[in-house]
């Protein structure tokens, strides 16, 4: 899961997945397209919205995206087209570049491509992540659920 600060987005995509999936056979883990905020905890509004949720996201410090991180994870998934951008351009090739994917892609009946950045925004910008996240990861988590069967 990645996101540029990896303190709002990316920290509860991880949380939220983590939930979904048998975390013996998927590793998910999260990164930032930046290093601004490396080994800093997820920004409070995120803790706050997924404790609200039930999910404990405490145990995360934010890291920047390394290229090893291609040969670690079969799917990399971006919240927008900036941190698609930033990632694809760090690819060493097409199998690296295939493994990246906007997260919302995932969710067909979804409008909307990219996940808004809630930096700036007010504690109802967390709450709207939150589902748009929440329902993209169940979908993810059904469909790697399935083929770890
Ligand atoms: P994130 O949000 O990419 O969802 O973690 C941001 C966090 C920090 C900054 C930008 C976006 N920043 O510029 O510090």
């Amino acid at each position: 899961m990645v996101c540029l600060g990896n303190i709002c987005r990316s920290p509860l995509a991880e949380g939220i997945l983590k939930s979904k999936v048998n975390s013996a056979n998927i590793l998910v883990d999260s990164a930032g397209t930046s290093d601004f905020h490396h080994g800093d905890l997820p920004d409070s509004r995120s803790i706050q919205i997924a404790r609200k949720y039930g999910i404990n996201i405490t145990d995360q410090k934010s890291r920047p995206f390394k290229l090893n991180d291609f040969d670690i994870f079969d799917i990399i998934y971006v919240m927008d087209k900036s941190n698609f951008h930033n990632i694809t351009r760090l690819a060493r090739n097409d199998f690296d570049k295939q493994k990246v994917k906007l997260i919302l892609s995932e969710n067909k009946s979804s409008q909307i491509t990219e996940v808004p950045d809630p930096y700036y925004d007010s504690n109802s910008g967390f709450e709207k992540v939150f589902k748009m996240l929440d329902e993209a990861c169940e979908i993810i988590s059904i469909k790697l659920n399935n083929a770890n069967k």
